[in-house]
């Protein structure tokens, strides 16, 4: 797919934010990347112009039947002030994979990588370089047609907004206390779990606040059918270490196959730290804590990279893990991590991508 992207450029840039008052997800750049999609054309009028508003029909269909997928990366600057992305080839195989699940049409991955490096060229100066800050980027896709009948629809846009975010949660690295969730599931097998459709997200949002309510920062997702087996944390994918040992569940087929989880199981590879990934229950953990093995317990995801777990909740049973206190292994994984992301530790995995 060769086309050409045009460009408006906006007549009065925005003021940027200072690098300690960014949040995540607070504010967007000065421009954006959109195309659309109509049966008869395909994909087409791939565009960046100035970030503002959307006009769109009261009866588009993702208000009704919610057809909208997303993916999250981030773009990170060098000591030696390049900018680079971290396997965004893997955010573009599972946009694809998500869009196929809602019968969405898909978008060519080389093209759609390069719009967003095209739009990074031109937002490069909204990419904050001090330390633990990068620029989040958001490609997501949702359903246009002005109809109201059961039926994919015929019109989508596919966006791409930029958006420079500090640490997810305040204190990055500070375990936080996480519940295990008996009433509500995330996802079931058959459904759309292992991809990244709004959906999840709306369906999770009842029991986090619930969560939030009672004192805790994350959810444990268990399984849909036995209600047994741990599935993820939150919007992250979850690993205990257990007796020198990791593991973390399975692509079971409600689990999303994170690109942190990935990157974890490959440096632990390569550090020769066992790790398996298998069904794993809730009673197994409690079991390995009451033995003295439960060593660590920490959740993965792009926003969050590395987020230990200090205290876990099931029914009436609360247990510590680690006395609340941050793991070596986490610790060793966050800084392995972000120092590949942020050029700063040798990317033996050829995991990064200049812009
Ligand atoms: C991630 O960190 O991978 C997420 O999915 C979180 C995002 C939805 C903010």
């Amino acid at each position: 797919m060769s086309q050409h992207i045009s460009f408006v450029q906006r007549e009065e840039l925005k003021n940027k934010p200072s690098s300690d008052a960014l949040g995540f997800g607070v504010h967007y750049t000065d421009h954006m990347f959109v195309m659309d999609y109509e049966e008869e054309q395909g994909w087409h009028d791939p565009r960046i112009i100035p970030y503002g508003p959307l006009t769109m029909d009261p009866a588009a269909m993702v208000f009704h039947y919610g057809q909208a997928i997303f993916e999250g990366l981030k773009a990170y600057t060098t000591p030696d002030g390049t900018v680079q992305l971290f396997r965004p080839d893997r955010n573009m195989k599972r946009f694809n994979q998500s869009c196929e699940r809602l019968h969405i049409p898909t978008i060519d991955e080389d093209f759609l990588l390069n719009a967003i490096q095209q739009l990074l060229l031109k937002e490069k100066d909204w990419i904050p370089t001090e330390e633990g800050t990068s620029l989040y980027i958001r490609p997501y896709v949702f359903a246009t047609e002005p109809f109201i009948g059961v039926r994919p629809s015929k019109q989508y846009k596919l966006l791409v907004i930029l958006s420079p975010v500090g640490s997810y949660y305040g204190d990055q690295l500070s375990p936080v206390p996480i519940y295990v969730e008996e009433k509500y599931i995330r996802a079931s097998v058959g459904g759309v779990g292992e991809v990244k459709t709004a959906g999840n997200y709306a369906a999770s949002m009842k029991a986090q606040k619930e969560a939030e309510a009672k004192g805790y920062s994350q959810i444990l997702w268990l399984d849909s059918k036995e209600n047994k087996y741990v599935e993820e944390v939150g919007s992250m994918n979850i690993f205990f270490k257990i007796n020198g040992e990791v593991v973390t569940p399975e692509l079971s087929g409600s689990i999303l196959n994170g690109v942190t989880r990935n990157s974890v199981i490959e440096l632990l590879n390569y550090w020769g730290i066992p790790v398996r990934e298998e069904k794993i229950s809730i009673q197994e953990i409690f079991d390995a804590h009451a033995r003295g093995e439960l060593e660590e317990v920490f959740g993965a995801g792009t926003a969050v990279v590395i987020s230990p777990v200090g205290e876990l909740t099931w029914k009436d049973q609360t247990i510590q893990v680690n006395d609340k206190n941050i793991g070596p292994l986490s610790q060793r994984l966050y800084d392995t991590i972000t120092g590949i992301q942020f050029g700063k530790t040798e990317d033996e995995f050829n995991w990064t991508v200049q812009v």
